[in-house]
């Protein structure tokens, strides 16, 4: 036990210490130094059977090299701690600059966001939603709305009639046919909306489609005047179009409304034809067994292409029919 050993035990714990390349191999060298069988272990085993003398200076020695021992195994304990989390966070990192698969996630037409608009702009206003047919009755698309047998809206050019022909079906030609199912099955006061699907026997082209779509609205309630028809217009207007368009009815006729309108609507500096509206024929109300002593009804009708077309400045319903997504996604995807 002289101090030339215990200082060659000093110096190899702090080499085989500093030695070591990671905490795991550090362990090893820790075992080795400081474990049981460690040279200052033993030696301060042995201190038992020294002399008392001999004991204090050499015990002293030992507590030395301990401490000294134990300082050089902290240092390298702390370094390689250090270089262990460095390491961690480098193989750990996750590089978010790599650019993403981008799938696209798909999307309403743009004749569907309009809809939606229409629906959730009335259903504020607590009107119900309605639906009906496609394909429909002879008697609801025509005769219940007061169109009879020999009006132009019959012949072979504008309806697509199903065979057989005494089937009496047609595609119907309008959503107004949504009325009268609502009026059969309904007691008023109603306050709906029809968008739908309508079609027609035209060829397609700038401004025509065989399948187009429109919105009907219906009114039946006691004391219904035009005063409420041209507001409820005013308010849609300014909802599809912003709150600087302005609405004028011009005299018109449709055989289910008595007086009839056109509503035109001032965008973009000129007069643009939007839809049809009314006072509901009290013939229609009757044949709906509606008693018109009591109740009066408005009604009004537009197309949704016409509207997407006029808002957006669409010039050809091709874009709108072709569903190329290069034009529907200018629309948004509207989920
Ligand atoms: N159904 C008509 C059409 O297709 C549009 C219309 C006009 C609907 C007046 C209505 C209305 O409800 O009152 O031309």
């Amino acid at each position: 036990m002289n101090p030339a050993d215990i200082a060659s035990w000093i110096s190899d714990a702090q080499k085989a210490f500093a030695a070591a390349s990671d905490l795991d191999a550090l362990k090893v060298a820790r075992l080795a130094h400081t474990g049981d069988k460690a040279p200052v272990s033993l030696a301060s085993r042995a201190l038992g059977s020294l002399s008392p003398e001999e004991k204090a200076s050499a015990g002293k020695l030992i507590g030395d090299a301990k401490a000294e021992i134990a300082k050089a195994l902290a240092k390298a304990t702390e370094k390689l701690e250090v270089e262990r989390d460095a390491k961690v966070l480098l193989e750990e990192v996750v590089d978010i600059t790599l650019p993403v698969q981008r799938t696209h996630r798909g999307g309403l037409h743009p004749i569907s966001i309009i809809k939606n608009e229409v629906s959730d702009f009335f259903i504020e206003q607590g009107f119900s939603v309605e639906e009906g047919p496609e394909l429909e009755s002879g008697w609801l698309n025509f005769d219940a709305l007061n169109i009879p047998a020999d009006h132009p809206a019959r012949t072979m050019q504008d309806t697509f009639f199903i065979e057989p022909i005494e089937s009496g079906v047609v595609l119907r030609t309008q959503t107004s046919p949504v009325q009268i199912r609502s009026m059969l099955t309904q007691e008023p006061p109603i306050y709906m909306i029809c968008p739908g699907r309508t079609f027609r026997a035209d060829e397609l082209d700038a401004t025509h489609s065989p399948v187009f779509h429109q919105v009907e609205g219906l009114v039946v309630d006691k004391g219904i005047t035009m005063a409420h028809l041209k507001g409820t217009l005013d308010n849609f207007a300014r909802h599809m179009f912003g709150p600087d368009v302005v609405t004028r009815l011009r005299p018109s006729f449709f055989p289910f409304t008595e007086p009839s309108a056109e509503v035109d609507i001032f965008f973009n500096g000129r007069w643009i034809e939007w839809g049809g509206c009314g006072m509901v024929n009290p013939k229609v109300l009757a044949t709906c067994g509606i008693d018109t002593d009591i109740y009066t009804g408005f009604a009004f009708g537009m197309g949704l292409e016409r509207t997407l077309m006029v808002r957006h400045g669409i010039t050809d319903m091709h874009d709108i029919v072709e569903g190329d997504l290069r034009f529907t996604r200018q629309f948004g995807v509207g989920l």
